[in-house]
């Protein structure tokens, strides 16, 4: 099959980043939000990236104005009713992507593919929550996605092989390398990032040293990007809390149980970098 029109469901951080790779790589892409508003933001923040990277020297204003031109956005499930693929990058709620696919369904054609983003839900069972589980699977993006080269590729038990390949290929289409992934949750990069960041909570709490040097002894000692509190703030403690809950539910090993700071951090609204407060302050 081949893919021409790309939807994307939700232009939150996550989806405004995919919609933003896809339009880049030459797709059509239509990006559909809620309400105006929550459509504005995340246009918003494509363009803002996009000037910024022109500012920067790293993308030229053509490239730029292809990028937009080729990307278009909507409040409604019809707007995405020409789409060969549409990728659901919407909040991380079973029943809420239940209702999405549903609507979906009624306006795509039958071989329509649909991925879901989801970092941490069952790809068995969100395709098993759409009609056409042969034709689902995961695509696993990360944090900030027009900067991070790869993405994760997951097979539903259902998955067909066809779908595979042809979601494998649209993957590398947009310059980015795909790995296959298990679908188990944390897929490969969040079942070892996750009890890595646990641990470094956990160490914390012990007094294994301060935010700072923990975090400089990772940074410079082993030339992470960003140390573990740099980048739990970046992640964000609620998705980190989120993912580790669902890993713990799965698994049943210490290593994936959420420490009481983190639990603590999230209970008072300290989410990291988005509420301005986190391990560090934003303010
Ligand atoms: N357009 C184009 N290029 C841009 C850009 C823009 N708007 N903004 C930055 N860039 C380029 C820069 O020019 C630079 O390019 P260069 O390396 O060729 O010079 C590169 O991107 C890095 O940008 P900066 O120098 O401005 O910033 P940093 O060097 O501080 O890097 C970062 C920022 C890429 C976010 C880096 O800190 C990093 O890799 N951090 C780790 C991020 C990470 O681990 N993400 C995964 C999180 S887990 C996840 O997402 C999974 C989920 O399920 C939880």
């Amino acid at each position: 099959m081949q893919i021409k029109t790309v939807g994307v469901l939700g232009c939150g951080l996550m989806g405004s980043g995919i919609a933003q790779v896809c339009a880049a790589a030459g797709y059509k892409t239509i990006v559909r939000e809620v309400d105006e508003i929550a459509l504005d933001k995340g246009l918003g923040r494509i363009r803002k990236f996009l000037d910024d990277g022109v500012a920067k020297g790293k993308v030229s204003a053509d490239a730029r104005d292809k990028t937009l031109g080729g990307l278009s956005g909507t409040t409604t499930f019809s707007g995405l009713g020409e789409c060969d693929l549409v990728i659901e990058a919407i909040i991380e709620n079973l029943e809420d992507k239940r209702q999405a696919y549903a609507a979906l369904e009624k306006i795509v054609r039958p071989d329509t593919l649909f991925v879901s983003n989801t970092s941490s839900l069952c790809i068995t069972e969100l395709a098993a929550a759409s009609s056409r589980p042969d034709r689902f699977g995961g695509l696993h993006f990360f944090n900030p996605v027009p900067l991070m080269k790869l993405v994760e590729v997951i097979r539903a038990l259902t998955t067909s092989d066809e779908t595979y390949q042809t979601v494998f290929a649209f993957a590398r289409s947009l310059g980015k390398e795909p790995i296959t992934a298990p679908d188990r949750p944390g897929f490969i990069v969040n079942r070892l990032l996750v009890p890595y960041l646990l641990d470094a909570i956990r160490a914390y709490e012990n007094g294994l040293g301060t935010l700072d040097d923990i975090d400089k002894g990772m940074k410079l000692g082993c030339g992470y990007p960003m140390g573990p509190f740099t980048l739990l703030d970046f992640v964000g403690l609620d998705t980190t809390y989120y993912i580790a809950n669902i890993m713990f539910e799965e698994f049943r090993e210490p290593q994936y149980a959420p420490p009481p700071l983190l639990k603590r951090m999230v209970l008072a609204g300290r989410l990291g970098k988005k509420t301005g407060q986190g391990f560090y302050s934003y303010a």
